[in-house]
């Protein structure tokens, strides 16, 4: 076909779905810049995009929450019982092995834009660690490293990015050396993007030559694995399961024998944990039963009424929160791909640079436009059988969202200080305190030295002695 008659339906196209205006500027664009439009409207799917805009641009979402639901069973952080004791010792075990057999990934995701950070740069270069300023980047490599030393194995990691994000991330592993790990062992990917919209369900122009568009969210990890080749690279390794976690939360276990034996022991396809939540209010998803599955509803969806609810003993009836730390199987990963399941997209309002009709660069005071994305968690309905396992805040748990206040940097670094007091202390260590109850010390342990509590008793020679402001890292 040639290039006019491809111009003409491309501008047929438009027309009928409404968003000719796409080809507003087209006179004033050079060859390059037409070519390079059109490449990216060829890849719009327009009948996907109509429904979008008339269930998710236009009117805010709202979650139904049917009949048949209920709170989400989990097991808890230590067993309840001596047959559960049992079973969590055979976890362990199996855990442990199928590390020890590389069957095991992890996936962390970092295509997110960080905006609450005010960072510049991907969230995983930010320097956080209380004593050594190591990035999250780096407190993971670490950590996969000492996996591999432990297990004696070699533990892949999977790193997804966006197309924001993506060149200055490979830079950044590239100038520091994958942090130690073996280049070919680290496997960095991308996931798509979702075009933005206006309120009444125009896409948006960046510029006069470019569609506005933003990460397609952490459910576009789904997809992305498959696209990318790295779902592949998977199963040439014999990879069977997936450890998934957020590039933001620098306490993840992110091999975690106990949550991988549980997961396969019980034949689970996509698993989670969870931690008691804080309170009503606190913005984590629920973990629910919907329809006898398991279902995230994000807190913004939650109604009050329910979040609110308590059993008698004073505990919250939906208690359970989602950290974002899931063990996806390969094969379920593949099976939502080759059956081309779709997650649901949620809408946010935000700040959008883009151009108006004149061509003029609108720089939005106000959230102005609608970004589309989707949840990982959204798959977990889909999978045959899901388990939760509940995990300790104090343990693995530090968002770093803000720059200040809630699930911020300050209380990130108190998180990582306090865990690490609280290993020390199970060695034998005394650790000074203030009035208020928290520590009066910089505590850091590397990785290297401990993954879990327990390790730290074996790697100790001498108790250290640690007065009040002082500075410890412990490697
Ligand atoms: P957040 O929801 O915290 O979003 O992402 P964010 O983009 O990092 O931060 P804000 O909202 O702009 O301040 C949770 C996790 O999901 C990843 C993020 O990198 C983070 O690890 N994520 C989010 C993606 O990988 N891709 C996305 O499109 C969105």
């Amino acid at each position: 076909m040639n290039a006019q008659k491809t111009f003409e339906n491309i501008k047929k196209l438009l027309k009928k779905h409404n968003q000719s205006h796409l080809l507003a500027f087209w006179g004033q664009l050079n060859a390059a810049q037409r070519q390079n439009l059109l490449a990216q409207i060829r890849q719009l799917d327009f009948l996907k995009i109509d429904n979008w805009v008339a269930d998710f641009v236009k009117k805010p979402t709202s979650a139904e929450i049917g009949a048949d639901f209920a709170p989400a069973q989990s097991y808890g952080p230590d067993p309840a019982d001596t047959e559960q004791k049992s079973k969590y010792g055979k976890a362990v075990e199996l855990g442990r092995e199928l590390i020890r057999q590389s069957k095991v990934a992890a996936l962390v995701v970092a295509g997110g834009q960080a905006t609450r950070l005010e960072f510049e740069g991907p969230k995983g270069n930010f320097p956080i660690s209380p004593v050594k300023n190591k990035t999250l980047f780096q407190i993971f490599a670490e950590s996969i490293a000492a996996a591999s030393e432990k297990y004696q194995t070699v533990c892949p990691w999977y790193i997804m990015t966006s197309p924001l994000n993506h060149a200055v991330t490979c830079e950044i592993f590239r100038s520091n050396d994958y942090y130690g790990l073996r280049e070919k062992d680290v496997f960095i990917f991308q996931q798509g993007t979702l075009p933005n919209f206006s309120f009444d369900g125009k896409i948006l122009l960046a510029d006069k030559a470019n569609i506005a568009s933003s990460p397609d969210g952490h459910g576009g990890s789904l997809k992305a694995l498959y696209k990318s080749g790295a779902l592949k690279d998977m199963k040439r390794r014999g990879v069977k399961f997936i450890s998934y976690f957020q590039v933001d939360n620098p306490l993840v276990n992110i091999f975690d024998p106990l949550f991988i034996g549980l997961h396969v022991l019980d034949g689970a396809e996509m698993s989670s944990k969870a931690l008691i939540k804080a309170g009503p209010e606190e913005k984590v998803g629920n973990f629910c039963l919907v329809d006898g599955k398991v279902t995230v509803i994000e807190y913004s969806d939650f109604p009050d009424e329910l979040a609110e609810k308590r059993n008698p003993d004073g505990s919250l009836v939906f208690e359970l929160g989602s950290i974002a730390i899931h063990i996806i199987n390969t094969s379920f990963v593949e099976k939502l791909n080759v059956r081309g399941a779709s997650l649901p997209l949620h809408r946010a309002v935000k700040k959008i640079l883009h151009i108006d009709e004149k061509g003029e660069h609108v720089e939005p005071a106000e959230p102005n436009s609608i970004k589309l994305e989707s949840f990982v968690f959204d798959a977990l309905p889909l999978a045959s059988k899901s388990i939760i396992l509940q995990t300790l805040r104090s343990q693995e748990f530090a968002p770093t969202k803000n720059l200040t206040g809630v699930d911020s940097i300050e209380t990130a670094r108190q998180m990582m200080v306090a865990r690490a007091a609280d290993w020390l202390e199970s060695a034998g260590v005394t650790v000074p305190g203030k009035p208020d109850g928290s520590v009066d010390a910089t505590l850091e342990i590397a990785p290297g030295f401990a993954l879990e509590k327990d390790d730290v008793k074996a790697k100790l020679k001498q108790i250290p002695e640690i007065k009040p402001k002082d500075k410890l890292y412990l490697a």
